[in-house]
């Protein structure tokens, strides 16, 4: 070693402790990903998601924390699961994290380039949004299409009537799904979709819909397989999308050509896209219309199948519901959507089902526009933001006895929780700019369904209460696994 090697060497190695020294504290400064658990090679933690993601998820972050990080495939995902956390996203970042990850199944016949759903917070999103807030459920609009609502509680009554009368059990779950169909269906076209209990070709594609979108698909995970759809997914969505826009296509061809007043929601939009300053064309009725009659029907149905199932577990509870709607308006008549407001402890029930069971306990997913820092940890660009309510609603810190349904918890008037999108607490409908658009019109069709089955009917179930079945079943929505059967009988 010559004389001039020594203090090569040294000054190599101090430039080298240098280097490292200066990128280990950038790494130090620069947030991480949120923790979350080990990721195996390609695939992730797909596999620690198993049939219901929501519930493992939900123990996951009992390990990890409440903003979580995972790797489904090759999709960074955050899972948030306090509200704090959720507020954090929905309300404080509210604009960086208000985009949605495109679902393959979505993109079948573009769809999602004209979804409410899955459009950015963007133009043609606010268009959207404003159309259905001030032409379909403003509190004036919806007054305006009550009676409608009148005559199709009067059918679900007229039905389960029939079957307390040949001791029939009820499937509550499709009774409540063909109410809530035919409400859509008479509300936006004037005509009815679907017969109680019978197959109907409209009930089949939009269970065939909700069943492609709600199947795991792998190309979510994997979108460079999109192309191959493995699945057949996509091919299947095709199919039936297709027979939804081929529908509502006829409808609107014919009453733009017949021109009737009929006074219904594509009446309306008929109309607003033949003005001059025409914010939609027939495409985006087609899908907007395809949209809510998705997001509007297996979300309301399955909550109240939901609510019916807690009732028939306590029967006193379902006997409080009833005490309090026959005190209100008797043993005869209809409970009226103004009747609502007085009725806390029918609130309290809707409240605690959507609390223990709320449908999309995900809420939909958000993605991140950019990159965001959270509680000292990087959320980057295009992350899949999973706000896991379902964790929230049973966290027994914020809920005592919160895997037990006790509506009455509701009714403490120093607690005033509403689920509206400011009680991060309770977000069913999820908070701040992707809020569900169809909450005023579900606030009063949850509570009205549940009133009517409850209001002149005693329930018995066909099996032994003992046996019911609480089993979830996860996919575009939770839904009860095995679905609640039971026998009316006429009080
Ligand atoms: C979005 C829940 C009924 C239309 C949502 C979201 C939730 C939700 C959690 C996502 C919010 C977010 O991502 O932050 C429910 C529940 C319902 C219900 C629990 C019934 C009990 C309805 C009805 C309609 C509707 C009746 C329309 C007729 C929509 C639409 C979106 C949406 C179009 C997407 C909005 C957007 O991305 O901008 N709903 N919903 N929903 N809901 Fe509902």
């Amino acid at each position: 070693m010559d004389f001039l090697t020594v203090p090569l060497v040294l000054f190599s190695i101090g430039l080298l402790c240098t280097l490292l020294l200066t990128s280990n504290s950038r790494a130090r400064k620069s947030p991480k990903l949120p923790p979350g658990p080990y990721p195996l090679p390609i695939i992730g933690n797909i596999l620690q998601l198993g049939s219901k993601p929501h519930q493992s998820l939900a123990k996951l972050s009992r390990i990890y924390g409440p903003v979580m990080s995972l790797k489904l495939g090759s999709i960074t995902t955050v899972v948030v699961s306090s509200p704090e956390a959720a507020k954090i996203i929905l309300q404080k970042h509210d604009v960086a994290f208000s985009s949605r990850p495109i679902l393959s199944a979505a993109e079948s016949l573009n769809h999602n380039e004209f979804s409410m759903v899955f459009l950015p917070v963007e133009n043609q999103w606010r268009k959207l949004r404003k159309i259905c807030k001030e032409q379909m459920f403003s509190v004036p609009r919806l007054d305006a299409s009550q009676d409608l609502r009148r005559e199709k509680l009067q059918k679900l009554r007229e039905y389960v009537k029939a079957c307390s009368e040949t001791g029939r059990a009820v499937d509550i779950g499709e009774a409540a799904f063909t109410t809530s169909l035919n409400l859509m269906s008479e509300m936006f076209f004037s005509m009815e979709f679907a017969q109680f209990n019978s197959v109907s070709p409209m009930k089949d594609v939009v269970w065939g819909v909700l069943g492609c979108i709600g199947s795991p698909n792998f190309a979510d995970y994997f979108p460079i397989l999109k192309p191959a759809d493995l699945q057949g997914i996509l091919r299947q969505t095709t199919i039936y999308f297709g027979k939804l826009l081929d529908t509502f296509d006829g409808i609107i061809e014919e009453r733009s050509k017949s021109r009737c007043g009929k006074d219904d929601v594509v009446g309306t939009l008929i109309e607003l896209s033949q003005r001059d300053d025409a914010e939609l064309n027939r495409n985006d009725i087609k899908h907007l219309l395809v949209d809510l009659l998705l997001a509007g029907t297996d979300t309301t149905s399955g909550t109240v199948e939901w609510a019916m199932t807690e009732l028939m577990r306590q029967p006193d509870k379902m006997s409080r519901v009833r005490d309090e709607i026959r005190s209100l308006i008797g043993e005869k008549g209809q409970v009226e959507e103004s009747d609502i407001a007085r009725l806390p402890y029918l609130q309290a029930v809707v409240k605690e089902t959507l609390r223990l069971h709320p449908v999309a306990p995900f809420l939909l997913p958000h993605k991140a526009i950019s990159d965001v820092e959270i509680n000292g940890y990087m959320v980057p660009k295009d992350t899949q933001i999973l706000v896991n309510i379902w964790a929230s609603g049973r966290d027994p810190c914020i809920w005592p006895n919160a895997d037990s349904f006790i509506p009455e918890r509701f009714l403490d008037h120093n607690v005033q929780i509403d689920f509206r999108g400011t009680n991060f607490e309770l977000i069913p409908f999820g908070a701040g700019r992707r809020i569900c658009p169809g909450l005023p019109l579900a606030h009063r069709v949850v509570h009205l369904m549940i009133a009517t089955l409850v209001h002149n009917f005693g329930w018995e179930l066909d099996i032994e209460l003992e046996k019911m079945d609480m089993n979830e079943k996860f996919g575009f929505t939770v839904q009860k696994a095995i679905p609640l059967r039971a026998i009316p009988k006429k009080l």
